[in-house]
């Protein structure tokens, strides 16, 4: 199998190290616009391979598409990074174009590849893609719930003074301010996590857990990388084994949640194929709620998507 990721900064490069570490496929290409930067970062990658033992080829390119013919599976990562004062929204206007480029080339290159949009504002940008590959919904999604669940996790470990790898969790809505972590279904090891944590404790890890991105933005100066790198290369694993894992992903609803031509995240099933099945969990009042006042802030911002693509 091959797989390409587009953009070689920080976010593309974890990611892409992350997959060769995995050795799970046959070649990673490594794309990006700046001259010379993919290549080199893929030199030093495959120089890892003998110490780490793995096989995974990786393979530079300076926006040359044709080094991606033939990829299964694509991760698009492109795309410029928010500072400090910026929400995810304030980079549409740039992205936009970058994302459509992207996949414009890489349909052109790879008609049969299953596409993960990772670059921001996530749900828009997956929405960006989708217009512009034409292919079935299926292989076009984002990768937000698993890094927003991660977030979710890691601070619920460290309060809780568990293993990370105990905690079971699921999260829905726009990857912004408005995602809806669900504690009813959070389990530490199938314990319910609400038996383990007072609320109000629980309540502010939910509050940390929406504006966890922003923490790291204010701590660097720019986005995270570690965490989305190895949460988008989750979900090609998972595409690449067929394993049917269900993961919260941003993908297109036609009528699930009672929500319709909207890109958003939601629990589904990753196999080979994509998107296999979206799960429609039954959600109380109070959730349903939240999850359309995300839904509600992520239109707005595919309405100014809309209404650019209109007036070019
Ligand atoms: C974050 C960026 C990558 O949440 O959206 O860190």
């Amino acid at each position: 199998m091959k797989v390409t990721v587009v953009g070689a900064g920080l976010v593309g490069a974890t990611c892409a190290d992350s997959i060769a570490h995995k050795d799970i496929v046959k070649e990673v290409v490594l794309l990006d616009v700046k001259q010379n930067v993919a290549e080199g970062k893929a030199l030093d990658m495959w120089q890892m391979s003998p110490v780490d033992q793995f096989d995974t080829r990786i393979h530079g390119s300076t926006n040359d598409y044709t080094k991606t013919a033939g990829s299964d599976i694509v991760v698009i990562t492109a795309g410029v990074p928010r500072k400090p004062g910026m929400s995810r929204d304030d980079l549409i206007s740039i992205n936009a174009d970058i994302v459509k480029s992207s996949t414009e080339n890489i349909i052109k290159h790879s008609p049969d590849a299953i596409i993960i949009i990772v670059s921001n504002p996530l749900d828009v940008m997956t929405y960006c893609a989708y217009l512009t590959a034409k292919v079935d919904s299926s292989r076009v999604f984002g990768m937000a719930g698993i890094l927003d669940t991660a977030r979710y996790g890691a601070f619920l470990a460290e309060a809780l003074d568990c293993s990370p790898k105990d905690i079971q969790s699921i999260l829905m809505g726009g990857h912004g301010d408005t995602m809806v972590p669900l504690p009813r279904y959070t389990t530490v090891s199938g314990i319910p996590v609400t038996e383990l944590i007072e609320k109000a404790k629980l309540d502010a890890i939910v509050e940390r857990t929406k504006k966890g991105g922003t923490e790291i933005v204010n701590l660097l100066g720019t986005s995270a990388w570690y965490a989305p790198g190895v949460a988008a290369a989750q979900m090609v694993e998972a595409i690449v084994k067929d394993q049917k894992r269900i993961f919260p992903c941003c993908a297109w609803l036609q009528g699930e949640y009672g929500l319709k031509d909207i890109y958003l995240g939601a629990p589904v099933k990753l196999g080979k194929k994509g998107i296999e099945q979206i799960i429609e969990l039954k959600l109380n009042d109070e959730e349903m709620q939240l999850v359309n006042a995300s839904a509600k802030a992520v239109r707005e911002v595919m309405d100014v998507l809309d209404k650019m693509n209109a007036a070019k």
